[in-house]
């Protein structure tokens, strides 16, 4: 790992002390008493693997998803049984591989999980653009999903065929989506590919939010070690300009944003799975954070299945966070979403955020990168580029490592990050 990481999270957690995943897990998850909890469900299928992709995921095959999906709800259960009252949840999102192709069960589970929570906030659910057709759509409506995300990626063949994904018929994907409206149509493009310019970038957002989109999430392209991928990451000055660019167009727009990476044309429309303060994750490599502790499930289908069949849970990696710890997780991922509250800080951990990092605070205000109204901290278009190039680092020294591991070994002994 980096000396620069290292360094880093040494300073901001005022400790030695890395982020140590154990291979240990309980059966009951006390999550009764948290506020805001967000709820996550993963289903790894997709019909396609892609090769720069890092997600836990493997070819689709019915049977194969239906008995997934089987240990799926009754690992819902597990955990929603110890609740003794309904548990108020913000929001549901099904992430994947593509989890659209299980379209035919997600009422199913969406019940499993009313049996013990009420959600607020709408339910998401990620597609590849070949799933965007009238029936798949009114399936999942019916099933009471508000909010779907499309794996586009971009609207050019050239860009597509770089990533080896398939050409799809756009008049097709646009009169589904007439049919058959959602609360928030998201769409994925990756930006940064080689060669790529702000006009190829300009020209995705513009189509998306024509064919039906209310939302973009324009992530930059990132190049796991382990995913085999032949696309090279674009140089950092070059990217800055791109996202600099992207975002002040956005502006200009009047699109919001919600997120680092996702703007809006009407600000009703949002979908983040990240920018929660407590999350529950079912499913194979999905994510549990709590007050305490952050977990991780296995990342193999067939380990999942056979600790869930014997009344367990799937944890592959425990992480019991020191109180720094749990700080710099919350404000990392808080600050994703561009702004971060003292009060909600102060609320959560009963301590003030500028008595914590009253330092930090005011160095990122002299050095441009924030601006502070009302106890309320915003990025600025700096601040913005720093976040994402240090999130880029991040995901390099502490996902790509992690998940290396995780594909490999369904149980690892210990991960030190
Ligand atoms: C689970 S996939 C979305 C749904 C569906 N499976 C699909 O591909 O259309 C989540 C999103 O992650 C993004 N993504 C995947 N690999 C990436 C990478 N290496 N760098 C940046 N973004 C990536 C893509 O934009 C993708 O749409
Ligand atoms: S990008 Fe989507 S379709 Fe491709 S492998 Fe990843 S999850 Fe599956």
């Amino acid at each position: 790992m980096s000396l620069l990481t290292t360094l880093t999270r040494n300073w901001l957690t005022r400790s030695l002390e890395p982020f140590a995943f154990k291979n240990e897990y309980d059966n009951h998850l006390e999550f009764e008493r948290e506020d805001k909890l967000g709820l996550y469900v993963h289903i790894p299928f997709c019909r396609q693997l892609c090769s720069f992709c890092p997600y836990c995921k493997q070819l689709y095959d019915e049977a194969v998803c239906n008995e997934y999906l089987d240990h799926l709800i009754r690992e819902i259960h597990l955990v929603g049984s110890r609740l003794t009252q309904k548990k108020q949840a913000t929001s549901l999102y099904f992430g994947g591989g593509t989890p659209a192709l299980a379209a035919a069960r997600i009422g199913e589970i969406i019940s499993a999980l009313q049996q013990y929570f009420i959600i607020t906030e709408g339910i998401g659910v990620e597609l590849h653009p070949d799933n965007v057709n009238e029936e798949t759509l009114n399936i999942l409506r019916s099933a009471g999903v508000s909010k779907i995300s499309i794996g586009v990626q971009s609207f050019s063949d050239k860009f597509l065929d770089l990533l080896g994904r398939k050409d799809f018929e756009m008049k097709q994907l646009e009169a589904a989506l007439q049919k058959a409206p959602f609360d928030t149509v998201s769409m994925d493009f990756i930006f940064a590919l080689p060669n790529q310019t702000f006009e190829d970038v300009k020209s995705d957002i513009e189509t998306a939010f024509a064919i039906g989109a209310n939302h973009v999430a324009i992530y930059p392209f990132i190049d796991f070690t382990f995913t085999g991928s032949n696309v090279k990451a674009m140089a950092k000055r070059e990217k800055r300009k791109l996202l600099d660019d992207i975002t002040l167009y956005c502006r200009s727009k009047g699109y919001s944003r919600d997120s680092i990476w996702t703007f809006s044309n009407v600000p009703e429309a949002k979908y983040s799975s990240m920018t929660r303060e407590n999350f529950l994750g079912f499913g194979c490599s999905a994510t549990t954070l709590l007050r305490n502790q952050f977990k991780i499930n296995t990342f193999s289908a067939a380990e999942y299945q056979r600790r869930i069949a014997g009344n367990n849970l799937p944890t592959s990696l425990t992480l019991r966070f020191t109180k720094r710890q749990r700080m710099i997780y919350y404000l990392f991922w808080t600050a994703y979403s561009t702004q971060v509250d003292a009060e909600a800080f102060e609320r959560f951990f009963g301590e003030k955020l500028e008595s914590c990092y009253g330092f930090e605070l005011w160095m990122a205000k002299r050095l441009g990168f924030i601006t502070e109204e009302k106890g309320v901290f915003r990025m600025t278009l700096k601040g913005a580029f720093y976040y994402h190039y240090y999130e880029n680092f991040y995901t390099l020294s502490y996902i790509d490592k992690m998940w290396s591991v995780m594909r490999t070994h369904a149980f690892p002994e210990e991960i030190r990050l």
